[in-house]
């Protein structure tokens, strides 16, 4: 065993999080850490890397005992993690990025070899499917190429025992394909992974063994191969699921959103379709094909250049998202830390701020409204906080993405844009997120959603416009909907066969 992690215990402020956890990694495996939102991953996680001190049990790496104080010494001993939570600093390029904490300098002079880093750092990415300039600023890439340079960080360490804490959570499909090749051309070499992820079939295809936790306990540790989906949810939740989707029952009635003709340069052009009232309309696509931004600008992120954008059939111009929320609009961003949530304030005020109108009145908040909203919603969704005053950063990440969401849900929209609604959510947390959207629609909200795990866009879907460099291609009906229709646009379609 490289790593052994024996009656691990931790609290926060009185909060139990683990409770004698048992975990424990064989060298040159690929081990999967699977547990419900809140159930204590990540800060199992943290306390291996020093990140987070344990109150009680053993940590032996290498056949040592180890007592990290600081991340830096779990680097030390070869142990390097990937944060769910990106740590990117937007001012930095992407080579600072790279090697920030690790900059090569000229011997003795402590000059910065800016050019050999730029020209390794765009190595090393171009390694991982990614092909842009060193140069550019951290901070104008998408979340997913801002992840890949989280990733490439971590592989240029040296380290042989890699921790990914929901590495794929902001890739679509190629990419993953890339991490995955990357990863198992280490393995080979003998490096030892931890990885984390909410999607099962991520698990499946690159794991060996497996340890479930729920609420804080170890519940089993098994090989891949002699378990199966049914089980690992049945180990996660402690109960039978049902189906992964809601039955699909939609009508369909008229047009609330109509997008006609919209173009940005650079990152879309001539996008045109509607989304009606009791419909989920999924916007399909790779990373890059200009998704959010179409998004984005129906919510007043961006500017409009070209084209018209009706609701109820009335030209609507946005500049700013107050005005699309006045229209009726609500947005859930892929983003959650620069667009979704005020990670400094408390998960109430999150809820209460798109919900002024309920909870105040002339001005003055109203806390028992507040108190109402937050106790209905939190249910509603199943978030797990340890109360209203609990800082939306100290959540687990799942649980923000439910705080996002139940921000929205409050103002009953007549449009709802959902950018990756379920990024980072447990099963159980998806099914209730995928039946709330479900029950909205139901209720007549027009919902867009943007989305790069295809069994939910076909799962959810009533109609699906698939994005292909900036073009929405074609839109597929429900009864077209599959993963190679969708891949097969979603790559360009006829245009890119013939080639
Ligand atoms: N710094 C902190 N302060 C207070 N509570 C915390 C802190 N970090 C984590 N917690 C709490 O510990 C519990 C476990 O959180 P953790 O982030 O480990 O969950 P997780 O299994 O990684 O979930 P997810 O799948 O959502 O990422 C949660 O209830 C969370 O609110
Ligand atoms: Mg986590």
């Amino acid at each position: 065993m490289i790593v052994e992690m024996e009656n691990i215990n931790k609290a926060f402020s009185g909060n139990q999080v683990l409770k004698d956890v048992f975990f424990s990694l064989e060298k040159g495996e690929i081990h999967a850490l699977m547990g419900e939102n809140g159930a204590g991953k990540s800060t199992l996680m943290k306390i291996l890397t020093g990140i987070y001190p344990r109150d009680g049990g053993n940590v032996r790496v290498k056949g040592r005992d180890v007592s990290y104080a600081h991340p830096k010494d779990a680097e030390d001993d070869g142990i390097t993690v990937i944060h769910q939570e990106l740590n990117i600093l937007p001012e930095l390029s992407v080579a600072e990025n790279l090697f920030l904490g690790n900059e090569q300098t000229v011997w003795k002079t402590g000059w910065l070899k800016t050019k050999e880093m730029n020209r390794l750092a765009e190595e090393q990415l171009a390694e991982l499917g990614l092909h842009i300039k060193a140069t550019e600023r951290a901070g104008n890439l998408s979340v997913g190429k801002q992840q890949i340079i989280e990733i490439a960080k971590a592989l240029m360490t040296d380290a042989d025992v890699i921790i990914m804490d929901e590495p794929t959570a902001a890739l679509t499909d190629r990419e993953i394909d890339t991490l995955f090749e990357v990863v198992r051309g280490l393995q080979a070499k003998g490096v030892t992974f931890v990885y984390i992820s909410h999607r099962m079939e991520e698990i499946f295809s690159l794991c060996q063994r497996i340890t479930v936790l729920r609420d804080g306990q170890y519940v089993a540790t098994q090989v891949i191969k002699e378990t199966n989906f049914d089980e690992i949810v049945r180990l996660m939740v402690g109960r039978e699921l049902g189906g992964r989707f809601p039955d699909y029952d939609l009508q369909p009635g008229e047009v609330k959103l109509a997008v006609k003709g919209i173009s940005r340069e650079g990152e879309f052009e001539s996008v045109s379709f509607d989304v009606r009232a009791g419909e989920i309309f999924g916007i399909a696509g790779l990373m890059g094909a200009g998704r959010s931004e179409v998004v984005e600008s129906l919510f007043g992120y961006r500017k409009i250049a070209i084209g018209t954008v009706e609701i109820d059939g009335k030209p609507v111009i946005f500049k700013k998202p107050v005005q699309a929320i006045e229209k009726g609009i609500g947005f859930v961003s892929e983003d959650r830390k620069s667009k979704g949530l005020i990670v400094d304030f408390s998960v109430r005020d999150n809820i209460s701020l798109t919900n002024l109108s309920a909870v105040s009145s002339s001005g003055m908040m109203l806390r028992t409204k507040e108190q109402q909203l937050y106790e209905e919603l939190v249910k509603k969704l199943g978030v797990r906080t340890s109360g209203p005053n609990q800082q939306a950063k100290s959540l687990s990440g799942g649980n923000q993405q439910k705080v996002v969401i139940a921000k929205w849900l409050g103002i009953k929209p007549k449009v709802l844009i959902l950018d990756e609604p379920t990024r980072g959510v447990d099963v159980g947390a998806k099914k209730e997120i995928y039946t709330i959207m479900n029950e909205l629609a139901k209720q007549g909200v027009a919902i867009l959603m943007v989305s790069s795990e295809l069994p939910e866009v076909i799962g959810l879907s009533s109609r699906v416009g698939v994005m292909f460099e900036g073009k929405m291609l074609k839109i597929l009906d429900r009864h077209e909907l599959t993963e190679e229709a969708i891949m097969h646009e979603a790559t360009g379609g006829e245009k890119h066969v013939r080639q």
